[in-house]
């Protein structure tokens, strides 16, 4: 699904599915995490689709299959146009450039023991001929574009605060000029002023460059600001995918729902169904039968532990519930 269906997406994700086999001890056999279980979407130019959830429910998984970085168990990825199972090292080597990320931790994630204008600068030096002075030029500009002054170059990331360091983060990640940004949790260690600032540069960017944004976080307020359509997913799934405006408007899902009621800066009008998120995240090493939320579920009847509910329309959003039309009824729980 995209926001805008006569664009051609930039990225189309099918059945997406990633598991990892961990050893559980000697002598054991290994367990299997199923991380990822089948994630759909399609992303378009100067579009966000917002990744939500709990942490653990795969998020960073699905960044890492986006972005080249891992191969996933099954399913299906198209990086403008071309479809990564079918791609040579060279083909592969290409789309690599056109997706970049942008990780959470901008204290980790930069080298401490090299200058900014290298670490922005090291995305060209690998995959470009560019000269040492063309390659400085470069740096010199998109260091503009994010709001870092020339004499930063010189100096090292623990010279900066959080959110300087993202903008050199984001510096490094549009250094090749991708099409698609895959933004992992980027706000999220940051101080709530120091959010919106660079939440701001990010849309700033977005419209300078036609950047395609598949935005990750685990909180509501801020996926409300920078999103054109919101996925929520549960244990590797999509349980609500559609337009930001019609899931904040009236969410369906019953976890959808419970987001919202924990987010304090969501409007009060839009949280005013007050389910508690009770009870931990299964284990993704054995997912539940039917619905998997339905140990959480104030809303869950007989049929959600046996039957998995599949994503289908509803009031103009997908969900993956039996019961979508019915959630306005008081549940069984602290619904009210
Ligand atoms: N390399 C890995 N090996 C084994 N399990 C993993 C690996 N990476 C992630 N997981 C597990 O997969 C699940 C999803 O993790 P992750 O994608 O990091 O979630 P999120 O980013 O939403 O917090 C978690 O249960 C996590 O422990
Ligand atoms: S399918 Fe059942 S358990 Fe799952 S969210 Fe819907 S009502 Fe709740
Ligand atoms: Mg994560």
């Amino acid at each position: 699904m995209s926001a805008d269906t006569n664009a051609t997406p930039v990225l189309a994700a099918r059945e997406l599915t990633k598991h990892y086999e961990v050893a559980k001890g000697w002598g054991k056999p290994k367990a299997r995490v199923n991380a990822l279980n089948g994630v759909s979407f399609d992303l378009a130019s100067g579009q966000t689709v917002a990744v939500v959830g709990e942490s653990g429910c795969g998020k960073s998984t699905l960044a890492r299959q986006v972005t080249l970085i891992e191969r996933p168990s099954s399913g299906a990825l198209l990086i403008d146009g071309q479809d990564i199972a079918a791609a040579d090292t060279s083909q592969i080597k290409v789309a690599r450039r056109k997706v970049q990320i942008v990780f959470q931790d901008p204290f980790g994630s930069l080298n401490p023991r090299k200058k900014v204008g290298t670490i922005i600068g090291e995305p060209l030096a690998i995959n470009t001929t560019l000269s040492r002075a063309e390659r400085r030029e470069k740096v010199r500009w998109i260091m503009d574009r994010v709001g870092l002054r020339p004499e930063h170059a010189g100096r090292y990331p623990h010279m900066f605060s959080g959110g300087q360091r993202q903008r050199i983060a984001v510096a490094r990640a549009l250094t090749l000029q991708p099409k698609i940004v895959v933004a992992d949790e980027p706000v999220s260690a940051l101080d709530v002023s120091i959010q919106a600032q660079v939440l701001n540069l990010l849309m700033d960017l977005q419209d300078e460059f036609e950047l395609a944004y598949l935005f990750i976080s685990h909180d509501l307020s801020v996926v409300e600001h920078i999103c054109d359509q919101v996925m929520v997913m549960y244990l590797g799934r999509a349980v609500e995918f559609g337009a930001k405006e019609t899931v904040f408007a009236q969410p369906r899902h019953p976890y959808t729902q419970a987001l919202m009621a924990a987010t304090p800066h969501i409007d009060p009008e839009k949280r005013k169904r007050r389910i508690v998120l009770s009870g931990e995240l299964p284990s993704p090493m054995s997912l539940p039968d039917g619905c998997a939320f339905h140990a959480r579920c104030p809303y869950a009847r007989d049929d959600c532990t046996t039957l998995r509910p599949e994503l289908r329309l509803v009031d103009g959003r997908e969900v993956a519930c039996h019961h979508a039309e019915n959630i306005d009824a008081p549940g069984r729980d602290s619904a009210r």
